[in-house]
């Protein structure tokens, strides 16, 4: 990427975050999307987050993995090529492919370049001779791949971490939706999703006790004060966790510790004491709600693998036969 090209794509950057803040916090609760969590700051604290004892998604879904690796290998078959959708370091990537027989290719799908060349050289380092082609791509809209993958057998997709929980119901399924259209024929998805259990289980793994979770909540704050020119006073607000029991989520949140005023891009916006700023959910899925969703979506199940004490899961999808469903007079698969 050229210099001028970079210094653009960072200039958008930078009006679109504005956009959404000045959007999001003008509704009367307020609130800011959570993919502007992940600038260098974030995704640092996000992989300090995936180490911390409270947190056990990311542990969890490494084992189930593992051990559901040859089981996984034997369902996909040979000769799949592997696209990740949003691969982080390529840590999940690298126990999957070794577990695949003779994947053809690994595409990492990431709308920041700089994301994917980690998650490639590490897949590239671990597994040398295979094939790693990194996409840039916003896969939260529309996509193509299938160009890409033809004459391999049908593409596995694989998207880990239960980031699926951060999008609303509605937009999981256009996700789910847009990833059968757009990996070709017989595609297959492995999707990891994380399991409605105990808040006292849920709340800490989002409020940890070194207050790491905290750090990569508020750092949104000091994003907006660095590229967006906002004022907030960080020691002014702090980080909450809470579980919604009918939404079946946790919701971030930024809290005002007093009555205060931010300015951004010339507008004044006011905080009560107490008044938050909505900043992520991370919901959780019963299996059958997971499953009715994937239906929805077009996908049936093939197999679904949990840990020991259920705190997560991992399903293989693949496409249903919606002439199948026709006939079975069913909406669902
Ligand atoms: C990326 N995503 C799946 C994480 C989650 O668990 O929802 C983001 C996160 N937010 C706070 N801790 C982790």
């Amino acid at each position: 990427m050229s210099n001028a090209t970079s210094l653009d794509a960072a200039a958008m950057q930078r009006a679109a975050l504005l956009a959404d803040a000045l959007a999001g916090l003008s509704r009367p609760q307020k609130t800011l999307p959570c993919k502007w969590l992940y600038d260098a700051e974030g995704a640092r604290l996000f992989e300090a987050i995936t180490d911390l004892p409270e947190y056990y998604p990311t542990r969890t879904e490494m084992r189930i993995l593992e051990e559901a690796g040859p089981a996984i290998a034997r369902e996909v078959g040979p000769g799949a090529p592997l696209v990740e959708f949003g691969p982080g370091d390529g840590e999940k990537a690298v126990r999957l492919l070794r577990a695949l027989e003779a994947p053809a290719a690994y595409l990492p799908v990431d709308i920041a370049p700089e994301w994917l060349e980690a998650a490639a050289a590490r897949v590239s380092a671990a597994l040398p001779g295979l094939r790693v082609w990194p996409v840039v791509a916003d896969f939260s809209a529309a996509f193509d791949l299938a160009g890409r993958l033809e004459g391999a057998a049908a593409a596995l997709g694989f998207f880990p971490g239960s980031t699926i929980g951060n999008f609303e119901p509605q937009e999981a399924a256009a996700f789910l939706r847009r990833v059968r259209a757009g990996l070709g024929a017989g595609v297959r998805l492995l999707l990891g999703a994380d399991l409605v259990k105990d808040p006292a289980v849920l709340v800490p793994a989002y409020d940890d006790a070194a207050g790491v979770t905290a750090a990569f909540n508020l750092n949104l704050l000091a994003r907006l004060n660095s590229e967006a020119g906002a004022d907030f006073d960080l020691r002014a607000f702090r980080h909450r966790a809470v579980w919604n029991p009918d939404a079946e989520r946790i919701e971030m949140h930024i809290v005002s510790l007093a009555a205060q005023s931010v300015g951004l891009a010339g507008r004044v916006f006011r905080f009560a004491p107490g008044e938050t700023i909505h900043t992520e959910n991370s919901h959780k899925y019963r299996p059958e709600r997971l499953r009715t969703l994937a239906a929805e979506a077009g996908w049936a199940v093939a197999a679904m693998w949990t840990d020991p004490e259920d705190l997560f899961s991992m399903w293989l999808l693949e496409g249903c036969d919606p002439d199948r469903a026709r006939a079975a007079r069913s909406a669902l698969c």
